[in-house]
């Protein structure tokens, strides 16, 4: 079995849900207090064990490459200025791993921009981190998929249960519980933003999975689907009909960066814990808390 080395983070999306200030910024570069979002999902996959990370950007989102470049003007300023610890943290930013960008020409969904990456993938498994969703766990979920992929050799996906609502904007799996193991099912259908009454369990994608590569043959026959887009839930559904995947239920607090209200939550969570925000935020927010 080959070992997973590789990572993809799709972050050519449009991010009308993050209108206005998407059509000017990534939405995967907005801040967790200093740090954007995409910083935080190469941090994971490079903790996970990954060497190899290639983002899928588009012709308006350069800035995500500015961000993991060196940037001469700030190396001098900082180095005249004798702050060595920000010059440490931009350079270890620039060294965090092997960072590629490939840009997706059109936006027609999630399983196009991961189909993008064939010839960077090979013919090995890999980790695909959807470029809006922050995950803070104590060990990072690309490494728990990792280590179930390690035990089970097919491909896996990271699930957590969800309230009705969300299942129909998500996905819902068909899964039968793995004996001795607390956390993992094997799943052999999914279905993507089922309506009412379609759904098999309250068990949905939540931003990571784990693929083997055998995905690209079944990306390339996809048909569009919901919304007209070319969903990855659907061309992992067929893998799953086919051979079977395993579904993990992760350990991690997850936050939507491509939604208002996931923003704010990461944000205020981040801010309470950050030393140069956390005193000063706590005492604001208990202020504020007594006029809600
Ligand atoms: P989303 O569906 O959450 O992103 O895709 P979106 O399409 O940008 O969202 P809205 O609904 O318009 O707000 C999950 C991830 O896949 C990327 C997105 O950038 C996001 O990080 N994506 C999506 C691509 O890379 N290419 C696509 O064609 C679509």
């Amino acid at each position: 079995m080959k070992p997973v080395r590789k990572a993809i983070i799709p972050a050519a999306g449009l991010g009308t849900r993050m209108l206005p200030i998407s059509h000017a910024v990534p939405k995967e570069m907005l801040p967790i207090v200093d740090l954007p979002a995409i910083y935080h999902l190469v941090r994971e996959a490079t903790d996970a064990g990954i060497t190899d990370i290639l983002i899928i950007t588009n012709r308006d989102k350069d800035i995500m490459e500015d961000f993991f470049d060196v940037s001469a003007e700030y190396s001098t300023a900082l180095s005249a200025k004798g702050k060595t610890e920000e010059l440490q943290m931009l350079h270890d930013i620039a060294h965090m791993a092997n960072v590629y960008f490939l840009r997706q020409k059109e936006t027609l969904g999630l399983a196009r921009a991961v189909g993008c990456a064939r010839s960077f993938v090979g013919d090995e498994p890999f980790v695909v981190l959807y470029g809006d969703d922050v995950i803070f766990s104590e060990v990072p979920v690309a490494r728990q998929l990792m280590d179930a992929y390690n035990r089970y050799g097919k491909s896996v996906v990271g699930v957590k249960p969800v309230a009705p609502e969300w299942i129909r904007k998500y996905c819902s799996l068909k899964v039968t519980k793995i004996e001795g193991e607390p956390n993992l099912y094997f799943c052999d259908d999914m279905i993507e933003k089922p309506k009412e009454g379609e759904e098999f369990s309250n068990l949905s994608i939540l931003g990571r999975v784990l693929l083997t590569p055998d995905i690209f043959d079944i990306i390339e026959r996809l048909l569009p689907g919901a919304g007209g887009e070319y969903q990855l839930t659907d061309a992992m559904a067929s893998l799953a009909r086919s051979e079977g995947v395993y579904a993990l239920e992760f350990e991690g607090t997850r936050y939507d960066l491509g939604s208002k209200i996931g923003f704010l939550k990461a944000n205020i969570d981040k801010g309470l814990i950050h030393p140069e925000t956390r005193d000063e935020l706590r005492e604001y927010l208990l202020e504020l808390a007594k006029t809600l």
